[in-house]
């Protein structure tokens, strides 16, 4: 038995209440599009009374009718409606979040890497004392890097534990000296070169040692260069980097390169005391000889020295580790 034209009616009605209270709880486009399915989709509640009119009898029938497209279109209109004002609201929140009155997000600045700082002050002190700056390759040659230097065919430095071989003869050079070499090759006296850069050691990684460092190379080749000539340089280079008070002392030293040969040692403080920072010395005539250079005519002098040692004891760093960690921590204190 069907229900009479009033009850399906008053049902009618219902669904009419239903579907208002469904659309205040809508928030969400999806939600919006879930209502709508659900009255006037194809199985929808509106559509299952389109069905039951071929049931009622032709007297009820227009009355059912005319109440099921009233609604329908009441529904249809409610929801574009509910659409229009979900899209303005999503816009208006947008603009609520675009507030022209913040202030702007501050850019962080990078920092300059202290030993490249270091780096930098070296050249510029050596620059000012008419020095230019030479550069050579970081893959080197044993010529280079031993043979012109006059570093005897055993020598503890050629081993296989310090130096880093590569195939056909080729090596990563284990200090800046083979830029010496270079420099006299192509260039007459007088010379006054620094050469910075990279140089390359086996060994293992601590607070002291880093198989990667940077060393500062000089050389000054020219007529009557003498050992006053070296002391008087680098004294002087020490007071510009470590403040005029600095004191130095040179202490003997050997080098297959010089000879003779000295380190440079700075006294730093009571308790770190005397400290090496460079090894230098007159340059071998051997070396002299071996680019062409006349012994008899021309002396120079020549200087190493390694930068992250100088930068750790001029900023007193405590692991060598640090420089190479990017630790944004570390380098914001420079
Ligand atoms: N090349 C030497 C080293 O790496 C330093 C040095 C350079 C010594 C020039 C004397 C002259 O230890």
């Amino acid at each position: 038995m069907s229900d009479s034209i009033d009850t399906v009616l008053e049902k009618l009605q219902d669904t009419g209440h239903s579907f208002e209270d469904d659309l205040k709880k809508v928030t969400t486009a999806n939600e919006l599009e879930e209502t709508r399915i659900k009255y006037l989709g194809r199985k929808g509640q509106i559509s299952q009374y389109f069905r039951q009119l071929g049931s009622l009898s032709p007297n009820d029938r227009p009355k059912l009718g005319d109440a099921l497209n009233k609604l329908k279109t009441e529904i249809h209109s409610k929801l574009e409606n509910a659409k229009r004002s979900l899209d303005s609201n999503q816009n208006g929140s947008k603009e609520e979040y675009l507030d022209l009155t913040l202030p702007g997000a501050k850019p962080s600045f990078g920092y300059r890497n202290p030993l490249l700082q270091v780096m930098d002050e070296i050249k510029d002190i050596f620059r000012g004392m008419g020095f230019r700056i030479e550069t050579g390759p970081l893959v080197e040659n044993e010529y280079y890097n031993f043979t012109a230097l006059n570093v005897p065919e055993d020598h503890p430095s050629k081993d296989l534990q310090d130096t880093f071989y590569l195939e056909h003869g080729l090596l990563l050079r284990t200090h800046t000296s083979p830029v010496q070499i270079r420099t006299m090759e192509k260039q007459k006296p007088p010379i006054r070169i620094i050469a910075p850069g990279r140089c390359f050691r086996k060994d293992t990684p601590d607070a002291t040692h880093s198989p990667e460092f940077h060393q500062v190379e000089g050389l000054v080749v020219d007529t009557h260069t003498s050992f006053k000539h070296l002391k008087g340089t680098l004294f002087a280079f020490a007071q510009k980097l470590f403040g005029p008070e600095t004191k130095v002392r040179f202490r003997p030293s050997f080098f297959p390169f010089t000879e003779p040969s000295a380190e440079m040692d700075i006294y730093f403080d009571e308790k770190l005391g005397w400290l090496e920072i460079l090894g230098s010395g007159m340059v071998d005539p051997n070396v002299l000889s071996g680019v062409g250079i006349d012994p008899k005519k021309y002396s120079g002098f020549a200087f190493g020295m390694g930068v992250e040692r100088i930068a750790m004891l001029k900023y007193r760093i405590d692991d060598i580790r640090h420089f190479y960690d990017n630790d944004l921590r570390f380098l914001a204190q420079f």
